[in-house]
């Protein structure tokens, strides 16, 4: 994905220095784009829980490079495994609902404390970050690849109008490694010449729609409106939309859909509406022990400043300003899950499949049992 023209990934060891870990820091975005250096396994849980790195597959390929940094450091202790144990415990304590973040930790572990020395497991767990963020960007590439074919046909049936698609949060190439798992069919679309068109939802509290979404689709030249998290309902209504296209944090291997708090409301409208609504990831977000999303998935709640307080740039300067009155409660439940009944299909790296077990079970064969 392209930043002013240069490729840009949004995780990767530093060139010069393989103790270095670099990402893009979100917080800043869409005002300013900056490059933190993350060089202790505390770095990258600060880096994970306050967000300046966010959304499923980036919070896997973090924890992945966060267990590097941790093996790391492991070297230099008496007992490498028992301070790797200890990073995973951190790492995985800080956000709950996107299960890529403990997938990663779990594949670091089993793969490095095969190593017999410390030099071993420090090269393996390089290796291992590695794939995790490799894998994440070319199965969100397959997901564009499936997906684009959603689009296709709709604009087949479009008479040379746009296709308008809706998305929800922030499950673009920033979520990711590269691609994005939402916005990848978008973005194969467009680069066939496809007349696309993206309603984004801003996304409160944390504005991802607003501010990363807006801004990642406009450095690839994607036409896109920003607009009200409530305003899709409407635009369903009066044929505005085509398709929704979102994201997810969690996925049951039943078809339940953890994602960015307000998805479910969009699904009910989709499903009120006709209007196909789809989700995109790649199999790291499946969850295979989960079966009941809503009553199972645990749903991050997060401070109540972000409800609270809204920020912006303000004469060149970014400012945080009070929305609320000063005494009043806040609540700021992150997620929320959408029964797999409102979901027409899941676009995975192996194909589209219809949210239920059978279906996926179909395309992960290895997971039945
Ligand atoms: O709280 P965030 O920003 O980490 O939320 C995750 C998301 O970006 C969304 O829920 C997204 O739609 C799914 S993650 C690709």
């Amino acid at each position: 994905m392209n930043v002013n023209g240069r490729h840009y990934r949004t995780i990767w060891i530093k060139e010069d220095d393989e103790s270095v870990i670099r990402i893009i820091d979100q917080r800043r975005l869409p005002h300013e784009f900056t490059i933190e250096d993350l060089v202790t396994v505390d770095d990258m849980a600060t880096a994970i829980k306050d967000m300046h790195v966010r959304g499923a597959g980036l919070i896997g390929a973090a924890a992945g490079y966060g267990m590097y940094l941790a093996a790391l450091e492991a070297a230099g202790k008496s007992s490498f495994d028992d301070h790797l144990y200890a990073a995973a415990e951190k790492l995985m304590s800080t956000r709950p609902t996107a299960v890529n973040l403990s997938w990663a930790v779990k594949r670091q572990l089993e793969a490095v404390t095969k190593g017999d020395s410390p030099a071993d497991k420090v090269a393996i767990a390089m290796r291992t970050a590695n794939e995790i963020a490799d894998e994440d960007a070319d199965f969100c590439r397959r997901i564009g690849e499936h997906g684009v074919r959603l689009i296709e046909e709709i604009a087949a049936g479009k008479n040379g109008r746009p296709v308008n698609i809706l998305t929800h949060c922030n499950a673009g190439w920033l979520a990711f490694v590269d691609y994005g798992s939402a916005t990848s069919p978008i973005y194969a679309a467009f680069d066939r010449g496809i007349d696309v068109h993206v309603w984004v939802d801003e996304t409160r509290p944390r504005n991802q729609g607003a501010s990363l979404t807006a801004w990642e689709l406009g450095q690839h030249g994607v036409p896109h409106t920003v607009i009200p998290d409530n305003a899709g309902g409407h635009l369903m209504q009066h044929g505005l939309v085509d398709i929704v296209i979102v994201g997810t944090d969690r996925t049951t291997y039943t078809g339940d859909v953890a994602n960015k708090t307000g998805t479910y409301l969009k699904a009910l409208a989709a499903k009120d509406n006709n209007v196909p609504f789809y989700v995109a990831l790649p199999s790291s977000t499946f969850d295979w022990e989960i079966r009941d999303g809503v009553r199972e998935i645990p749903i991050e709640e997060r401070g109540p400043d972000e409800v609270v307080y809204i920020e912006g740039l303000c004469d060149g300067e970014i400012k945080r300003v009070l929305l609320t009155p000063a005494g009043s409660r806040a609540a700021n439940y992150a997620f929320d899950v959408t029964p797999a009944r409102l979901v027409t299909g899941l676009i995975t790296e192996r194909g589209i499949c219809a949210a239920n077990e059978e279906a996926i079970l179909g395309l992960y064969p290895e997971h039945r049992g």
